[in-house]
């Protein structure tokens, strides 16, 4: 991992910075370049926009690692409320939590799992999807736990798995087993040697056989979980990255296979490859954009520049 990427994702755990960046008007505005604004209210237009483009979206509060119950519940109802606009608004979008949000640390995470259950059955209702992040390496069996047990009574359930883990092929056939819907990353986090492939070359040549796996799981009529949710909300495997070298062996496997092209997603954050987005929708793929809103941005903000250190001179020249 180089120094810089592992200096900023150190940074994205400390308080004290977070403080200082959210304070300054030239980091508010840096920040607004992968998201639309920190009101629920600009994400819900920009989804709106994304429709109209054939674009879907997938709508997150940022937030993590809250530590009273009081916080999870108050996040539990801030998500209800956002389905229920979803379906107000008939808008294409599926929403994306993280559990440490919901209260995964406090007091043994009884009161997280309940929480999940109340927002896959509203996601139900509301014709969307619910999706489930994965956080550091730490959580990731408390997260295919709960996964597990939300999917057992919910069909509109799936959940992020991170190819830099040395344990996710076992993960994977895990959650394929009980006719989960994944969401494929790299993985965002700084983690130790033994966890997770510190070369960046091991991470994608790991991403590679995962998704492949997918398709063929798809091929063979597998992965389709969630699609009794409905069109707006129906769940295939989602590809949550801009690496456009995956992206293209991950679509010449679909086509070999005869996979259509609407029975996997192509997942990207809001702000980056915007062309790439629009170019695959227009040529028949399903593409959603991760839509991040809230206050607090800062960790999410550093992991976003850990992706791409010379993300940092943008930064820099909106203090000048
Ligand atoms: P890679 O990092 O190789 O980037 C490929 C190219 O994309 C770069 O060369 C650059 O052009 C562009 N790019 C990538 N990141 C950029 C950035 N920040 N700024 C500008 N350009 C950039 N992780 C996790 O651990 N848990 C999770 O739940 C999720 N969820 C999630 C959902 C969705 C929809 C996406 C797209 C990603 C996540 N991630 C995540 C983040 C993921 O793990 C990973 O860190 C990023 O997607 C970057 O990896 P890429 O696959 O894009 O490849």
């Amino acid at each position: 991992m180089s120094l810089a990427r592992t200096l900023l994702l150190r940074a994205s755990r400390s308080p004290w910075l977070a403080e200082q960046f959210r304070r300054r008007a030239f980091a508010r505005r840096a920040v607004r370049r992968f998201m639309p604004g920190e009101d629920l209210g600009s994400a819900l237009d920009a989804a709106a926009d994304f429709a109209v483009g054939g674009i879907g979206t997938v709508l997150t509060s940022l937030g993590e690692r809250v530590s009273s119950p009081a916080e999870a519940a108050a996040v539990r109802d801030h998500y209800l409320a956002l389905l229920a606009q979803l379906r107000e608004r008939a808008l294409p979008a599926q929403v994306s939590v993280k559990l440490t949000h919901l209260g995964l640390d406090v007091e043994g995470g009884a009161a997280c799992a309940d929480h999940v259950m109340a927002l896959a059955a509203r996601a139900a209702d509301a014709g969307s999807f619910l999706w489930i992040d994965m956080e550091e390496s730490s959580y990731v069996d408390r997260t295919l736990e709960l996964f597990a047990r939300t999917r057992a009574r919910h069909a509109g359930v799936g959940v992020c798995l991170q190819a830099y883990l040395r344990r996710t092929p076992a993960d994977l056939d895990r959650v394929l087993a009980l006719d989960g819907a994944v969401r494929l990353v790299k993985g965002a986090y700084s983690e130790p040697p033994e966890v997770a492939f510190p070369k960046k070359a091991d991470t994608d040549a790991a991403y590679v056989t995962l998704a492949e796996r997918l398709v063929d799981h798809g091929a063979r009529g597998g992965g389709r979980g969630g699609a009794r949710g409905g069109a707006r909300g129906g769940a295939v495997p989602a590809f949550g990255t801009h690496d456009m070298r995956l992206v293209a062996q991950i679509r010449e496997r679909a086509e070999s296979l005869g996979v259509p092209r609407k029975a996997y997603e192509f997942h990207m954050l809001y702000g980056i490859r915007a062309d790439e987005q629009r170019l695959l929708a227009n040529g028949g793929h399903a593409v959603r954009v991760l839509i991040s809103y809230g206050t607090a941005w800062f960790p999410w903000y550093m992991r976003r520049l850990a992706e791409r250190p010379a993300n940092v001179w943008f930064v820099l020249r909106n203090l000048v």
